[in-house]
C-alpha cells in the first residue's frame, strides 16, 4: 500500500492507495458510522460495505442539488447522527463531493472519510479538500473545503466501471502528466493499455503519481488564487464543449486540452513534436483531439461557463510536457487564438 499524507488547511487527510475496501472497519472509529453510497456502487459492491447504517442515493450529478442534499440531512436526522458520528462516502466524484458538503455542514462539522471508487475519484475528485454542489446552471458553486480523514483508493472496486468512465479518469491523468511530469506521459504511452484493463500494478502506480502531483499543488494553493488554477489545463474549452456536445468530461476535457495545446503551439511557446505526442496518446487511450463544433457556438457556452462577468479566463497553455504557462486572456483573443484550431 502507497500512503500519502496531504497536510491541508482545513485538516489532514491521508489517501491510502492499494487498502481495501475489506478493511475500511479499521479506519472508523467506534462510533455511529452513516455510508453514504449510489444505487450503481451498491448494487456492485455492496457485500464489501461496513456494517453501518446505510443512506443510497440515485446515481448521477443531479445527486448534487440542494434537493438531494436536504433528503440527506432528513435522514441524518431521522437516523439521530450527531457530532460523535462519522459518514464514509463509498463512490464515484458525485458521492465524494455530497459526502463532503453534508459532512463540513451537518451540525457545523462531522468527521468523514471516503472510499473512491471511480479512476477519476482516486486521481482528481477525493484529493484536494474541495467539496461542491451544483445550483441553477452552475456546477459546484455551493460547496466548502474540508479534507477527508482518510481516501481509500482501491483498485479491484474499478473493474466494474463502464470504459467511459475509466476514460474520465484517464485524462485526468494525462492532464497531471501535461502540467507536472513528463516521465509520467512516458509511462502512460507505454502501458496505456494496461491502464484501460485495470491492472492493478498500473493503477497504483498513476494513482498514486497524481495524487502526488494534485496534492503538491494543492498543498501550496488551497484555495485557488494561483498555482490551482493549472489544474485547470483543457477545462476552459473541455466545460464549454461538454456543455454543447453529448460528451463525457473526459472526452471533452481531452478535445479541450488539444485546444490548449495547439493554442499553445500557434503562441509559439509548444513544439509540434509535443503536440503530436499528447494527439498520439489520447489516441491510444480512444479519447477524443478533435470536435466538429462552431467556433463562436464554443466561445458562448465558454462565457455562460463564467460565474462572474469577467472579460476573460487565466488559459492555461503548455510550454513543453510538464510545464505551464498561465496568461489571462481576454474572450475576445482566446476567440482568434482558436481560429484555425477549433
Ligand atoms: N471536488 C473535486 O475536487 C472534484 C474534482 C473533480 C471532479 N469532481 C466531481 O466529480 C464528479 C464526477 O465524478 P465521477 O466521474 O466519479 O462521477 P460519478 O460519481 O457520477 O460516477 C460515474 C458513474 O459511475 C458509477 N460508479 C461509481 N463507481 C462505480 C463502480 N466501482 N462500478 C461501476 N459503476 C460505478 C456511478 O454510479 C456513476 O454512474 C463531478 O460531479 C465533478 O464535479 C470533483
Ligand atoms: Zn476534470
Amino acid at each position: 500500500m502507497i500512503t500519502h499524507q496531504i497536510e491541508g488547511l482545513s485538516g489532514q487527510s491521508r489517501i491510502l492507495i492499494g487498502e481495501s475496501l475489506n478493511n475500511l472497519n479499521q479506519y472508523l472509529p467506534r462510533t455511529k458510522v452513516v455510508v453514504i453510497t449510489d444505487s450503481n456502487v451498491a448494487q456492485y459492491h455492496r457485500a464489501l460495505f461496513p456494517s453501518a447504517e446505510l443512506i443510497e442515493l440515485g446515481s448521477g450529478e443531479e445527486m448534487k442539488s440542494l434537493g438531494a442534499v436536504r433528503g440527506i440531512y432528513s435522514r441524518l436526522v431521522e437516523l439521530e447522527t450527531d457530532r460523535s458520528s462519522f459518514i464514509v462516502g463509498i463512490g464515484g466524484g458525485v458521492v465524494c463531493d455530497v459526502t463532503g458538503f453534508i459532512a463540513a455542514t451537518y451540525m457545523r462539522g462531522l468527521r468523514f472519510g471516503f472510499a473512491a471508487t471511480t479512476l477519476l475519484a482516486q486521481v482528481d475528485a477525493s484529493v484536494g479538500g474541495k467539496n461542491g454542489i451544483n445550483f441553477r446552471r452552475y456546477k459546484n458553486i455551493i460547496g466548502t473545503f474540508k479534507q477527508p480523514e482518510f481516501v481509500i483508493c482501491d483498485a479491484t472496486l474499478l473493474t466494474t466501471l463502464p470504459e467511459r468512465e475509466v476514460l474520465c479518469g484517464a485524462a485526468e491523468i494525462v492532464k497531471h502528466a501535461l502540467i507536472r511530469d513528463p516521465e509520467l506521459m512516458s509511462y502512460l504511452e507505454t502501458n496505456y493499455e494496461k491502464l484501460m484493463q485495470i491492472e492493478p500494478e498500473v493503477i497504483s502506480h498513476v494513482v498514486s503519481v497524481s495524487v502526488a502531483i494534485k496534492s503538491a499543488v494543492v498543498n501550496q494553493d488551497e484555495h485557488e488564487h494561483g498555482l490551482r488554477r493549472i489544474l485547470n489545463f483543457g477545462h476552459t474549452f473541455g466545460h464549454g464543449l461538454e456543455k454543447i456536445r453529448r460528451l463525457s468530461h473526459g472526452e471533452a476535457v481531452a478535445a479541450g486540452m488539444m485546444i490548449a495545446a495547439r493554442i499553445s503551439m500557434k503562441k509559439g511557446i509548444l513544439g509540434q513534436a509535443a503536440v503530436q505526442r499528447i494527439e498520439g496518446l489520447l489516441k491510444k487511450l480512444k479519447l477524443p483531439t478533435q470536435v466538429p463544433v462552431n467556433r463562436s457556438e464554443l466561445m458562448n457556452a465558454l462565457k455562460r461557463d463564467k460565474k462572474r462577468q469577467e472579460e476573460g479566463v487565466h488559459f492555461v497553455l503548455l510550454s513543453g510536457i510538464g510545464k505551464t504557462v498561465v496568461e489571462k486572456i481576454s474572450f475576445d483573443d482566446l476567440e482568434a487564438l482558436a481560429d484555425g484550431i477549433v
